[in-house]
């Protein structure tokens, strides 16, 4: 099969190789022994920050050189275990934790979920890792409850925009904070009841919007907005944190904690639910709910051929890169 490696650690421009490799086998490390594995012929793989950091060596998976990236994939399946409930052509959704930059890869039977029908396989590319984190950083994690009113930072991206539509299935109003004209016009298409701006005076506007202050702010991106973040909140809000886009990592005067009643709730999606197949198929189903009553629609921001996966990658370095960012792997 075709697949391309990470073979140095010299960022999006030089990292990569295009290469032949034999099929892999139907096992992957994070199955139980003697569980087997599905095998997916990949139509689209997802292009997220992980990948971006990894051409460094700058992300917590750091595998052995040289290695194929990518970790979701849109594609039908080849063979899956027995008792799996999938079967040799069902299209789907799967994360394969690494090796989704191919034409063939594998993933857990509890990573892999039927692409519900309204979806194509771009969509199907930006399903699990972005929405099962939402999802877990949301509800899991945040404690979102009907009415309440959401903050999201980045809400333009990848996390950003399934945050958007997957708070609003939850039945909660949203803010999104974004830094240009054409993420607020993403930002909108998502869903957002509100949109405001990075470099604006978003904290007032958040706290005016929502009546004192919000319940819950998501952020994937950290940086010096954080303080301002924890003074958006209303009594008993929460900051959730998801990651880091913006460069630094906050700290945080737990003073503020004290004398606000509010607190700050960490969100590892990987570190949670990887060893939990249950918790995976429950959100699974929870996800194909919201996509029944039409509130998850993944936004594929950019679609790139086979040979731009440098391109992609580059897109998301540069900042440029709203909804999901698309490898397309086959025709169709
Ligand atoms: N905790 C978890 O389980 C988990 C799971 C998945 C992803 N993540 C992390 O979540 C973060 C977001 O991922 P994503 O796929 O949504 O990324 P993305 O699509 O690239 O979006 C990130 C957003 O961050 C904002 N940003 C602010 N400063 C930035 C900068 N200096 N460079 C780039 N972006 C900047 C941008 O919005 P504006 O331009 O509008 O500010 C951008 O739209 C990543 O750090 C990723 O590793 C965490």
């Amino acid at each position: 099969m075709r697949a391309i490696q990470i073979a140095e650690l010299t960022g999006p421009d030089s990292a990569l190789r295009y290469v032949e490799l034999p099929d892999p086998e139907p096992v992957h490390p994070l199955s139980r022994d003697g569980e087997g594995a599905v095998v997916v012929d990949v139509h689209a793989a997802g292009v997220s920050f992980p990948e971006v950091l990894q051409t460094r060596g700058e992300y917590q998976l750091r595998p052995p050189l040289p290695f194929v990236p990518g970790s979701e994939v849109g594609g039908v399946v080849r063979s899956a275990p027995d008792g799996s409930g999938l079967r040799p052509g069902d299209p789907v959704a799967a994360f394969t934790l690494l090796g989704a930059f191919a034409e063939t890869a594998v993933a857990p039977s509890w990573l892999t979920f039927k692409l519900p029908d309204p979806l194509d396989f771009g969509q199907g590319a930006g399903l699990v890792l972005n929405y099962h984190t939402a999802y877990f950083a949301l509800r899991t994690r945040g404690r979102l409850a009907d009415g309440e009113t959401v903050l999201v930072h980045g809400a333009a991206g990848g996390v950003g925009t399934a945050a958007l539509q997957v708070a609003r299935g939850l039945g909660a109003r949203t803010i999104a904070v974004v830094s240009t004209d054409a993420k607020e016009r993403v930002a909108r298409e998502a869903g957002a009841d509100h949109v405001v701006r990075s470099d604006g005076p978003w904290k007032d506007e958040a706290k005016e919007l929502s009546g004192g202050g919000v319940d819950l702010v998501l952020d994937p991106v950290g940086g010096d907005r954080f303080t301002d973040s924890l003074r958006s909140l209303r009594e008993s809000g929460r900051v959730v944190v998801v990651g880091f886009t913006g460069g630094s990592i906050p700290e945080v005067r737990v003073n503020r904690l004290l004398l606000s009643n509010v607190e700050v709730i960490g969100a590892g999606w990987g570190a949670y639910a990887m060893g939990k197949p249950d918790y995976n198929r429950h959100v699974g189903s929870a996800i194909d709910r919201l996509v029944d009553r039409g509130y998850v629609r993944p936004l594929v921001g950019a679609h790139f051929s086979w040979d731009e996966a440098a391109d992609a990658l580059k897109c998301i370095d540069g900042r440029q890169a709203t909804g999901k960012v698309v490898l397309d792997v086959r025709e169709g």
